[in-house]
């Protein structure tokens, strides 16, 4: 026998060690910055792979041309109900198997209950929404400035003007904000998973008694609007209904309460900019764009593959999971010169952080809108406006849920 057949291959003697397995998610270190442990996966792009808190292995998308390809690609499925889709978090396992409208399901099913809303949600309608938003934020701005300074901005203004404003939009009475509020926290980012389940069977209960309550005293919200829209099966079911009001109300206040948040944090973070947004260089439109970009707040789109196929140069097999990473997408070099760069001038309008394809978010219209609104009005009324807290003791969210600032004390 020769020498080179005894040998032992070499790889025997020194297993080139596998990389350690990238955790997904993961807390930001800054809260606009996405987590410096991702950083592996950008370089490796566009596909790699992470892992979930169970120890599951999952598909990561960091590229945004593959993000655009594999979003709008029907093999992946959205179907929260399937045994196999992916659960990065024990909290989002234990709510599974429930009932996501849209979100949860895939074409043609999703398309049905998409059309459905899309007129309300439409350019035209958020438009006409306008005025009301901007008496909400005014009314809010108000009470701040009596308060006297210094605020707490996330329960001052952040959350109560996307709250009040899709209470308004849906016919959900502001009264109850603190329940329905409180409910959508613990179901985001509840303490236990039990705590979880609790909220979401208590938020539909109260969802449920609304609506038998407008089936017999009709308002002239969304919600009376659809106990009387019919889709091709006839009148939607008290459960459709429910399961619309809840992804509607949660969605439609958490996300941009946190974007309005993260957004103010970020803008008095960057002096340079803040001061060219104030003299006029630029609009709030295009530094709405920018933030959404650079904040990417929900981090981690989830689907699962349905059959096996070939993508940049790898094999997803059927019943593997593909995470989307949001924050990371929407810093690909390729999409976004110097993409670190919180700037005005670029064009960010290709943004996936209201995602791509047949999921896009719904309610994009009217988020803009809050958020131009709702910053214009905030750095117009309080020129002075600033931390009033050392920026680094000012808690923000953990990486496992759409991320903002738990708390944020202003001054001016
Ligand atoms: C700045 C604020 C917001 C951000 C960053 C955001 C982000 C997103 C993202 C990334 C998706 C896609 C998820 C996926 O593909 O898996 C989505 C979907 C959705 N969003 Fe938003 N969203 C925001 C505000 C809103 C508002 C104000 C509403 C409603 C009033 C809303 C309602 C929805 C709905 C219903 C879907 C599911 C659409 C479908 O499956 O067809 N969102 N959002």
């Amino acid at each position: 026998m020769t020498e080179s057949t005894t040998e032992p291959a070499r790889q025997d003697l020194h297993p080139t060690p596998t990389p350690p397995a990238i955790s997904f998610p993961q807390d930001r270190g800054c809260p606009y910055q996405p987590p410096a442990a991702y950083e592996p996966l950008r370089e490796a792009g566009p596909l790699g792979r992470v892992t979930f808190y169970d120890g599951r292995p999952v598909w990561a998308v960091t590229g945004h041309t593959l993000a655009r390809e594999l979003l709008t690609d029907a093999r992946l499925s959205s179907n929260r109900e399937r045994d196999d889709f992916p659960a990065p978090t024990e909290r989002f396992a234990s709510a599974q198997k429930r009932r996501v409208a849209l979100l949860g399901f895939d074409d043609p099913e999703h398309n049905t209950q998409r059309r459905m809303l899309i007129p309300s949600f439409s350019l035209k309608r958020i438009a006409a929404l306008r005025p009301r938003i901007q008496e909400t934020v005014d009314h809010l701005l108000d009470a701040m400035e009596r308060q006297g300074r210094p605020a707490e901005l996330v329960g001052a203004f952040a959350l109560p003007v996307p709250s009040m404003v899709i209470c308004a939009l849906l016919g959900v009475p502001y009264a109850d904000h603190e329940f329905f509020e409180g409910q959508s926290r613990r179901l985001l980012r509840g303490p236990a998973a039990s705590d979880v389940e609790r909220a979401r069977v208590e938020l539909e209960g109260y969802l449920g008694e609304l609506i038998d309550r407008k089936r017999k005293d009709p308002g002239d919200g969304l919600l009376d609007e659809l106990i009387h829209r019919e889709s091709a099966d006839g009148p939607l079911s008290r459960e459709e209904l429910v399961s619309f009001a809840v992804i509607l109300l949660v969605a439609g206040h958490e996300t941009t309460a946190n974007m309005i948040s993260l957004g103010t944090f970020t803008l008095l973070r960057h002096p340079d900019q803040l001061a060219a947004l104030r003299a006029g260089e630029t609009t709030m439109a295009v530094v709405v764009e920018e933030l959404l970009r650079y904040l990417s707040i929900a981090d981690g789109l989830l689907r699962v593959a349905t059959e096996d196929f070939e993508v940049a140069g790898q094999t997803i097999r059927a019943g593997e999971g593909v995470v989307f990473s949001t924050s990371v997408i929407n810093r690909d070099g390729e999409a976004f010169p110097a993409p670190e760069a919180l700037d005005w001038d670029r064009s960010a309008r290709h943004h996936l952080a209201f995602g791509f394809g047949i999921h896009q978010c719904l309610g994009q219209n009217l988020a803009r809108a809050e958020l131009e609104i709702a910053l214009s009005a905030l750095f117009e009324r309080f020129p002075r406006l600033r931390l009033a807290a050392p920026a680094e003791e000012i808690p923000f969210k953990p990486g496992d849920t759409i991320q903002g600032m738990l708390e944020l004390p202003v001054t001016w």
